[in-house]
């Protein structure tokens, strides 16, 4: 019998990739391209939504030429994206009518203060499962209509489209014949009602945003349309945000499970199963993912905005590392910090604070600080925020959770992962194979196309490492102390 394949498109914040799985979930072959970060003001994030296209295509094709494999083996395409960025186009053309506005660009916090002086912030809680923040598309979307020359008439006589980055993916793969996007992704445009599941008339109305413009929301295991590849037709049959098919593919599609990404941000997602739980302490609730056939499962998120990127930071900015993966054996290799710590607020403060005016701050220098110890202290500040969200997380649901799956760049840190567990004192699982992401998108298309069934999915997870906690109490109470300090004072309110 002819094998068959699955091809992963995973566009995220920092890169474009395809990935090749086999019908045994193997990864056969990965392209990827790094993605071209634009900072037009201080605070704003753009990406050029051509070269996002651009370099799908050009992963595509690597792929297909490193792996020797021949498009008919092909069987079906998974998307999984960075969420939230917001694309608006024109309908005939297919030009972007300005750069995609990233997740992370918080250049609409005023539209946000504007939203909650009308006090919708219980509406949008309610039916969107979100906080009012500039991190989701809706605030973006209406400042590119407002901002970007006669965008709105345009839009009112029906000739813009928008949607999140799936949605642009798909419309320019299908040659403008599909304009659509799944529930994971709509559910955090803070425009989707995601109890009713359709576009919300009154947030439409408020941030006077005409409902043509927006994409058709779809099952995530199903149909979107043909990619047209030299005279060859694949069909798109999975879709997810990238957190969402993260969870998918650590087999987050049963109640109870929880897994952490470490990538551009920190990612924690909950199953909760068909119960949109509302956060009493600042989490978000969101479509874990849909199937055809099945009641809409939930989650609880935490959404830490930035995580790896702080690694970067020390790369980039600071100039401290010349790799990511020189931090572990720093961290193994510096004494244990004594109150030391850097609050990465570089996007302003994500879950479970919501304050998008904070600063990134360090504290507690002496002059013995060198730069291991900000190293060190910028490592570890992503296992605090995770203990912030996970602690808002239990609160929320009642009950302690028992363990913890990891993925992501920033997971292969062996003394992250450690101290990971020891600051939430609960076991921290890290699988064999860290491109769940992908997987997890590759799995929504292989169910589609009948490669697996739900309940084979599990069967190729493989565990790497369990991380079990062994930090005295004491210490990690105090350390945490430290940190919530450190956290009251970067927050933009402070006196
Ligand atoms: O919500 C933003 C998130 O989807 C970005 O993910 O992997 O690009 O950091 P990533």
């Amino acid at each position: 019998m002819a094998k068959k394949y699955i091809i992963a498109f995973d566009q995220g914040t920092t890169s474009t990739r395809t990935i090749l799985f086999d019908e045994h979930a193997k990864v056969v072959a990965i392209s990827q391209k790094e993605l071209t970060q634009h900072h037009p003001e201080s605070g704003w994030v753009e990406h050029d939504p051509m070269e996002i296209f651009r370099d799908q295509q050009a992963t595509f094709r690597e792929v297909l030429k490193t792996s020797g494999i021949s498009i008919e083996a092909i069987t079906g395409i998974g998307i999984t994206n960075q969420r939230e960025t917001t694309v608006v186009w024109n309908k005939k053309t297919g030009e972007p009518i300005y750069n995609a506005i990233v997740w992370l660009d918080n250049r609409t916090h005023e539209i946000c203060d504007r939203l909650k002086k009308k006090g919708l912030q219980t509406y949008i809680a309610e039916n969107t499962g979100l906080v009012i923040d500039s991190y989701f598309s809706g605030t973006k979307l209406a400042w590119i209509l407002d901002h970007v020359k006669g965008a709105r008439e345009k839009a009112e006589k029906g000739e813009l489209l928008f949607g999140t980055i799936d949605s642009w993916l798909i419309y320019k793969f299908t040659k403008g014949k599909q304009h659509v996007t799944d529930h994971t992704n709509a559910s955090r445009t803070l425009l989707y009602n995601i109890k009713e599941l359709q576009w919300d008339g009154r947030i439409l109305d408020v941030l006077k945003i005409p409902k043509g413009m927006l994409p058709l929301v779809q099952t995530s295991s199903s149909y979107f349309g043909d990619v047209d590849i030299d005279g060859h037709r694949i069909p798109i049959l999975g879709v997810a945000g990238d957190q969402q098919a993260a969870l998918f593919g650590q087999g987050g599609f049963t109640p109870g499970i929880a897994k952490n990404t470490y990538g551009t941000g920190c990612f924690m997602l909950l199953n909760t199963g068909t119960e949109a739980v509302s956060s009493k302490n600042g989490l978000l609730t969101t479509i874990a993912c849909s199937l055809p056939d099945t009641e809409i499962q939930y989650a609880l998120e935490g959404s830490i905005f930035i995580g790896g990127a702080s690694i970067q930071w020390l790369r980039d900015n600071l100039l401290l590392i010349k790799n990511a993966s020189e931090t572990e054996s720093i961290c193994e290799e510096t004494q244990e910090l004594k109150d030391l710590y850097v609050v990465p607020a570089f996007a302003g403060l994500g879950a479970p604070y919501w304050d998008s005016e904070a600063k990134g701050a360090m504290y507690g220098l002496t002059l013995d600080t060198g730069k291991n110890e900000i190293i060190k202290a910028t490592v570890e500040a992503l296992a605090l925020q995770t203990k912030d969200v996970l602690n808002a997380m239990q609160q929320d649901c009642n009950k302690k959770v028992q363990q913890l799956q990891v993925d992501g760049g920033a997971s292969a840190n062996n003394y992250l992962m450690q101290f990971q567990a020891d600051m939430l004192n609960v076991p921290v699982e890290r699988p064999k194979m860290l491109e769940v992401t992908a997987l997890g998108a590759a799995f929504l298309a292989g169910l589609h196309a009948g490669v697996w069934e739900l309940s084979e999915l599990n069967k190729s997870r493989e565990i790497e490492r369990l991380f079990q906690p062994i930090m005295d109490n004491l210490v990690r109470e105090e350390k945490y102390k430290g940190w919530l300090t450190a956290i009251e004072r970067t927050k933009s309110n402070h006196e």
